[in-house]
């Protein structure tokens, strides 16, 4: 049977309009908008695309996003200027430094920056203080894309505590805060990565499967139970003819989006996994949504904090 599709739209689109009385309530208490910073250094493309669609949402939602932009020849003390700048700045109350950030600033710089910014404007959660709430159920700011994972089973209805979680990936911006969250609802967890020997038989086991490994459909339908809940955190874009071929055989309105434009989006789960799932996210319009969603829902939460 084919399996439940969850509509990430819509739910970011319901946590959105949720916010907006809260941002008018701002407005009236502190006189502005909740703000939000986002600096972008380079100019990685899917950066540009990731930074203009936070941009178009936040201000549709009516709070106030500032885009800063470094060149990729800035240094690492003109990145820390700008975040000290903002850390400073009373009408700011997020501050959110697009990732990756240029490879010529060295590899140590991006947790350089993270550890900058002020923990009360961390509304991307990726600080260690940030990361340490989290690990501890305290109140902060979780990471907005298993945030996001979160709020979206909660939503859809899906029973986390007692079940057996597994979640592919152990990165600290998803696969472990994502393992963390999920931990706090009662799931049993287990974290598998590149190292774990029969990832299959691991991920048969699980009754939620979270893949967050950044691999194009790595997760196929020997990987899933039947009656498993998929969640795909995976956004990569294949542009080889062949692979898009081979993955989205069975898929041509997929196909014809690579005819059309000679590349097309690919979660970490292969599309034929929805033969077998009992639901699945959709990549695009699965979780990507609900990290913006939740990257407004943590600077509302910010601004509320600065308002009492
Ligand atoms: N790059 C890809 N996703 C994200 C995100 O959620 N936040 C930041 N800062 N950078 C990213």
């Amino acid at each position: 049977m084919a399996a439940r599709i969850i509509d990430g739209k819509a739910i970011s689109q319901a946590i959105r309009d949720e916010l907006k009385d809260r941002i008018s309530q701002v407005k009236a208490s502190l006189g502005r908008p909740p703000g939000l910073v986002i600096l972008l250094v380079g100019d990685d493309p899917a950066s540009q695309v990731y930074v203009r669609s936070k941009l178009k949402t936040g201000e549709d939602a009516g709070m106030k996003v500032t885009l800063e932009t470094l060149p990729s020849s800035a240094s690492l003390e003109q990145v820390l200027e700008v975040v000290n700048r903002y850390n400073a700045d009373d009408a700011c109350d997020g501050i959110l430094v697009q990732s990756p950030l240029p490879k010529a600033l060295g590899h140590a710089a991006e947790q350089q920056v993270f550890d900058a910014i002020h923990p009360s404007k961390d509304v991307d959660g990726f600080s260690p203080i940030s990361a340490g709430l989290v690990a501890q159920n305290r109140s902060g700011f979780a990471p907005c894309t298993p945030a996001g994972v979160i709020e979206m089973l909660q939503r859809s209805d899906i029973e986390m505590a007692g079940k057996h979680a597994v979640v592919v990936g152990r990165s600290d911006i998803v696969g472990k805060p994502m393992a963390m969250l999920l931990l706090h609802q009662n799931a049993t967890v287990t974290i598998c990565h590149s190292r774990t020997p029969d990832l299959a038989a691991m991920t048969r086991q699980a009754d939620i499967l979270v893949a967050a490994i950044g691999r194009p459909a790595m997760i196929t339908a020997e990987h899933v139970s039947p009656g498993t809940v998929v969640v795909d955190v995976g956004i990569n874009s294949v542009t080889d003819a062949a692979q898009a071929a081979q993955i989205f055989e069975n898929h041509p309105n997929r196909m014809a989006v690579f005819e059309k434009r000679g590349s097309v989006l690919v979660g970490d789960v292969h599309p034929d996994v929805a033969n077998v799932a009992a639901a699945i996210t959709p990549v695009p319009g699965g979780v990507g949504p609900l990290t913006i969603a939740m990257l407004m829902a943590n600077t509302v939460k910010s601004a509320e904090g600065r308002s009492q």
